[in-house]
């Protein structure tokens, strides 16, 4: 099972994460990975300056854009459709 987990801090939030959330949720559920991936937000990590943050696995994604995230998808799941 792959694990997203998404910042949900007040700064990683309101800096593009409140959107990212539901980009997210859409790419999973379009692509029919609901049973793949699990998908949780959790609190602040002291990243913020480096935010928004986004983990994928064991992997940490700083500085996450709304067009980058398409991209962060695509790499990381692509090969799961
Ligand atoms: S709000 Fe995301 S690391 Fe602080």
């Amino acid at each position: 099972m792959r694990q997203i987990r998404i910042c949900l801090g007040s700064s990683c939030y309101s800096r593009g994460n409140n959107v990212h959330l539901e980009v997210i949720r859409k790419y999973i559920a379009e692509n029919h990975l609901d049973a793949e991936i699990t998908f949780s937000g959790h609190l602040c990590e002291e990243l913020c300056s480096e935010g928004p943050v986004l983990r994928i696995d064991d992997k940490i994604y700083k500085g996450v854009t709304f067009s980058g995230l398409f991209r962060i998808l695509e790499e990381e799941f692509s090969n799961k459709h």
